[in-house]
């Protein structure tokens, strides 16, 4: 399908989703309007700059910091607010009649996104909630081993963490610190650590430390030729890469998409392959037994339908396109950073391994207070700690002139 076809298409979903919705005829324009704006062109390409205008980030704000929480698209908080007044109108019949389905067509829709069927993908609130139902499903038992990483996040191991108290399974971590491995090498270092009581291999696709996109597909062999449950934590990837869970050959991947994705706040997607779904214990039970349904019980039902307008934004300006120009920027900051003498660049030294974050660590102060002045100019960035380090994020709402800020506040900073 062409672009220009795909975009009537989706303002056509959005028109028949306003009429659904009752919207004001005004709204439905203003989205319309929006959508096309988002699409503009220069030169055959799209103009990213004015991407920021369609969010309701504050002017002011340099915002390097997606990997923690994504900004929403204007049109995206307004389908959202606007499907909430509607159903706080009459609660019972808009909830259960009517947007109950909305919301379970925007579940299909995410599951398309990123690849899956969709009797494989269950809404849930974030990564942590799906990361923790599978450790709760995959049935661990006393000295199995759980194979991960020392950089995944808290909310992708709690479960795993849970889950060997309570059994006497036991979590072994591989050491990623060295960024100059290729990914053959890091998937050299999981096999090397495969034993006779290995179960599952549980690994982030992007790590929230340094931005290193895992070789996910690799990894996937690897677990398939020794029968191990591969478990993603896909928190940095959906909206920032494209996904493709079939061909990332994962049995389960579960993601945020109040990051990359720019959808409502407390919104994700749960992954579980479809020959997984008898083998494991059912994830997200539905009235009987259907798992894999939006019908799980009382939903935030405008955030559900606000999730697919974000999806519907995304695949107007392509995920193709916002991979490319994700990586770009990072690139350019890359570069950028580079320049200065007194920091470490945490980058992997592989480009396959590069994503749309990145660490530095400033080598002659506390990472922490070096963000905590950036924070008050403006300049939002995060601060690793495990690592003394400061981790840039790059969107598609973000430009050139956000990095070229950043470095001159590090210039009027002394840091050389
Ligand atoms: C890799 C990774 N996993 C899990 C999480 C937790 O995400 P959430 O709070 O949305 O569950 C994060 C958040 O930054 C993350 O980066």
């Amino acid at each position: 399908m062409n672009r220009r076809a795909f975009l009537n298409q989706a303002l056509k979903h959005l028109a028949a989703l306003s009429a659904a919705l009752a919207l004001p005829e005004s709204l439905t324009e203003g989205h319309a309007h929006a959508l096309r704006r988002h699409y503009r062109y220069s030169h055959g390409e799209i103009d990213w700059h004015a991407i920021r205008r369609q969010t309701l980030l504050d002017e002011k704000l340099v915002y390097l910091n997606t990997g923690t929480l994504g900004a929403c698209p204007r049109h995206v908080f307004e389908v959202t607010q606007k499907t909430w007044e509607h159903l706080e109108r009459n609660p019972a019949i808009v909830g259960f009649r009517e947007l109950i389905h909305t919301a379970d067509e925007a579940r299909k829709q995410a599951a398309r996104f990123i690849g899956a069927d969709e009797d494989e993908v269950a809404f849930t609130q974030n990564t942590t909630e799906g990361m923790n139902w599978i450790a709760q499903a995959v049935g661990l038992h006393q000295d199995d081993e759980i194979l991960t990483t020392n950089h995944e996040h808290p909310g992708g191991v709690v479960g795993w963490k849970y889950v060997c108290q309570q059994t006497g399974a036991r979590l072994v971590r591989i050491d990623l610190n060295d960024q100059s491995r290729t990914p053959e090498e890091i998937v050299a270092l999981f096999r090397d650590r495969i034993t006779p009581r290995t179960r599952v291999i549980s690994v982030s696709h992007v790590l929230f430390s340094t931005g290193l996109r895992m070789p996910i597909e690799l990894l996937s062999q690897l677990a398939r030729e020794h029968e191990l449950f591969l478990a993603v934590d896909g928190a940095q990837a959906p909206g920032m890469l494209r996904v493709d869970v079939h061909a990332l050959g994962c049995d389960s991947y579960a993601s945020s998409s109040h990051k990359w994705l720019m959808a409502p706040k407390g919104s994700g997607i749960l992954y579980l392959r479809k020959a997984m779904q008898k083998r494991v214990v059912p994830v997200a039970l539905a009235a009987g037994f259907g798992a894999y349904t939006a019908n799980t019980g009382t939903r935030h039902f405008p955030g559900l339908v606000g999730h697919g307008a974000a999806i519907d934004w995304q695949q107007i300006l392509g995920p193709e396109r916002i991979e490319t120009r994700v990586l770009a920027l990072s690139r350019y900051a890359y570069e950028r950073l580079a320049a200065f003498q007194s920091l470490r660049m945490l980058r992997p030294r592989d480009v396959r391994l590069d994503s749309g974050m990145l660490a530095f660590a400033l080598t002659d102060r506390r990472n922490r207070d070096f963000v905590a002045a950036m924070q008050k100019q403006g300049i939002v960035l995060k601060v690793v700690p495990m690592l003394n380090a400061v981790r840039v994020s790059t969107h598609i709402y973000n430009d050139e002139r956000d990095i070229d800020r950043l470095i001159a506040a590090m210039q009027a900073e002394g840091i050389r």
